[in-house]
């Protein structure tokens, strides 16, 4: 009786396993196929698009010297000021630019990280991976290939030639410290932005040792729009094009973008007065005055998928954008500021303060 019941049992469990395993395999194989139809349909996607292996080849600067070379002039501005993204593709051998600033650079970026530490660094435990990864990507690869007159590999440590300090290959357990190393090796501010909910980014470390008239560190965890705020234009004209840009920039791409402000100071940390806001009334001030650019850069780290905003800030005497014969160029994009697609720039910009004693100063003879 007890054995008659057991053998029927089997016999059930038997057919029963025998059915899980067709159904099994049969599953199996529609995965298979599955994966091999996503994998063909990736492989074809990224040979139209991007190659990505073919932009991380680094092309290397072999006799560079960094001494002899003059920064790079940018003279972006135009008879009317349109707010636009303006972006161009580079390669990714372009991200950083070196040129005679670099040692004094270095010296005025390390004196800004000890005198203005947390308004210049700040890092959330969330972006370890996003900087690590771009650390190790720049000391390990980038800069030796790019630069080796200036960075020198060796199986323990990255030599900066110029300073003769070793950095690590690993990156410091502690964000902090990575981003301090970055700053005080690199002319160029990094700030990495992660996706939070939908397709906004937010800012979740920096190092920003030559801010422009606003302190980082009130940015810090805002969101791509929030950081924009008090941008004239932006909210209308910018914003949703560049919440898309961003949600969709392609690992490999490199995309550069350069903007212009009259400072009326030499100062590159400047963590507040570039811009002036609603209320603030504007002082006369003398005339020590420069054009300041930054060359800006967008692009997405390959692993952890992060985007890192970086760029590189140039100043430049009036007196030699009249030397070159843009006197009257640059006047008219002063006036071009109220004339474009957000007259309240002028304002932003600060123009009520600087803009007649600029002009006249362009227009002399
Ligand atoms: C194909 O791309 C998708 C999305 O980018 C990714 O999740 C998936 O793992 C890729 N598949 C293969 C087989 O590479
Ligand atoms: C920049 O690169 C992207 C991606 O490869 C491409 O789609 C786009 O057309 C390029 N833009 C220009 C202006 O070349």
């Amino acid at each position: 009786m007890a054995f008659g019941t057991i053998t029927v049992y089997c016999g059930v469990a038997a057919i029963a396993i025998f059915l899980l395993r067709r159904l099994y395999l049969r599953l199996a194989h529609t995965a298979s196929e599955h994966r091999s139809q996503l994998k063909l349909r990736n492989d074809s996607t990224s040979q139209e698009k991007i190659d990505v292996a073919k932009a991380y080849e680094i092309t290397p600067l072999a006799d560079f010297d960094w001494r002899a070379k003059e920064p790079l002039k940018f003279r972006s501005f135009k008879p009317k000021y349109h707010l636009t993204m303006g972006i161009s593709n580079v390669s990714l051998s372009e991200l950083i630019e070196m040129d005679h600033n670099y040692m004094s650079r270095m010296k005025l970026r390390k004196q800004i990280i000890e005198d203005h530490h947390d308004t210049v660094i700040q890092a959330c435990p969330a972006i370890t991976p996003a900087l690590d990864e771009l650390y190790t990507w720049l000391t390990g690869s980038y800069l030796p290939t790019r630069f080796p007159s200036m960075f020198k590999l060796s199986p323990t440590h990255l030599l900066n030639l110029v300073t003769s300090e070793p950095l690590p290959l690993q990156p410091p357990i502690d964000p902090i410290h990575t981003l301090e190393l970055l700053g005080k090796n690199l002319d160029d501010d990094f700030l990495l932005l992660l996706p939070c909910d939908g397709d906004q980014y937010e800012l979740k470390g920096f190092i920003t040792c030559f801010p422009s008239g606003f302190n980082t560190k009130d940015k810090f965890g805002m969101t791509l729009k929030d950081i924009h705020t008090p941008v004239p234009g932006y909210k209308e004209k910018l914003e949703r094009s560049m919440d898309r840009f961003f949600s969709r920039l392609e690992v490999g791409r490199v995309v550069q973008r350069s903007n212009w402000a009259i400072t009326t100071h030499g100062r590159l940390f400047a963590a507040s007065g570039t811009h002036l806001y609603e209320g603030e009334a504007p002082e006369p001030e003398d005339i020590d005055t420069f054009l300041r650019c930054e060359r800006q850069l967008l692009h997405r780290l390959p692993k952890s998928k992060a985007l890192v905003f970086s760029f590189k800030t140039y100043l430049y005497p009036l007196s030699d954008i009249k030397n070159e014969g843009l006197g009257e160029n640059l006047a008219q994009a002063i006036d071009g500021l109220k004339e474009g697609s957000v007259p309240a720039m002028h304002f932003y910009k600060r123009g009520v303060v600087w803009g007649d004693a600029v002009k006249a100063y362009l227009r002399a003879e």
